[in-house]
């Protein structure tokens, strides 16, 4: 059997983790992140009959029933897991009725998985439905995406298009924008569901005055999605007190997308207005 410590997908959770903290998105405890093992690959670093504890989920997770999952624990922090991922991270298997986890590995010290469980499982669900190869979901706290929802508009089209105008690839990295939610108690069910709901459209969900959720394909895409939004809020945060000189226009926004083929929100940009000739 191969050593599980060794597996390329926990050391490369564990990079995510660091690269995250390092930005300073994941203070203290903040951020959490899931990651789908391909079916039956566990059983290369472990043994699955082998269960440490089951854990109840308290929600029905159940489209997930049998999969496998790497996750943070509660209250662990992201700068740690690279150096004890046992202790940071757990495996998690989806049993029982679909409200359980079995516990395969990992939150070693008798941890739960991350609060934000029910946020993570609900948005794999809806992600899986629109396209079968997600894997990743992540959370953090973003600061400059933070400090922009105490700023600007919380609607999803303005907010989008805010960002898609501040750093040139941001239509071409999130063609499929961004949704926010507003304020709501995190760790819950509800804000999970809320999560899961606008993760059906789009990749990156914005709780207000929080952080962010992202989902992709790899912790690469999951990762450079955030990564591009908090550049394109960053820049918002630096000039946004400042007189506009120029802008991009919808215009290039549009040439961008088709250029690189992005298959973008059109409802997000004013439409071309033909001149009449009379
Ligand atoms: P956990 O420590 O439970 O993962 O919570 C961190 C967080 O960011 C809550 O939104
Ligand atoms: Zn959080």
């Amino acid at each position: 059997m191969e050593e599980l410590l060794k597996a390329p997908f926990i050391k490369e959770i564990a990079r995510t983790c660091s690269n995250m903290y390092r930005l300073g998105w994941d203070e203290r405890n903040a951020g959490n992140i899931s990651l789908l093992l391909e079916d039956g690959v566990i059983n290369e670093y472990l043994d699955a009959a082998k269960v440490i504890r089951v854990i109840d989920i308290k929600f029905d997770a159940s489209p997930l029933l049998g999969k496998t999952f790497v996750v943070s624990g509660t209250g662990k922090y992201f700068k740690n897991v690279e150096y004890e991922p046992e202790v940071n991270l757990g495996i998690l298997r989806i049993s029982g009725d679909g409200s359980k986890a079995d516990l395969l590995w990992g939150l070693s010290d008798g941890g739960g998985p991350t609060s934000e469980l029910p946020a993570h499982l609900m948005s794999h669900i809806e992600r899986l439905k629109v396209d079968p190869l997600n894997r990743v979901v992540t959370h953090c706290h973003a600061t400059n995406l933070v400090a922009m929802t105490y700023v600007h508009s919380l609607d999803e089209r303005t907010f989008t298009r805010t960002l898609w105008k501040m750093s040139i690839e941001a239509i071409v990295v999130f063609p499929d924008g961004v949704s926010v939610l507003p304020w709501m108690l995190c760790g819950t069910e509800s804000i999970g569901r809320a999560t899961a709901e606008k993760m059906r459209v789009s990749r990156l969900c914005v709780w207000a005055h929080h952080g962010i959720f992202g989902a992709g394909k790899t912790l690469d895409e999951a990762f450079g999605l955030i990564e591009t939004v908090e550049k394109a809020a960053t820049v918002y945060t630096t000039i946004m007190n400042s007189r506009f000189l120029s802008n991009i226009s919808d215009e290039q926004l549009r040439i961008l997308a088709d250029t690189f083929n992005a298959p973008y929100r059109t409802d997000y940009l004013d439409p071309v207005i033909k001149a009449i000739n009379v």
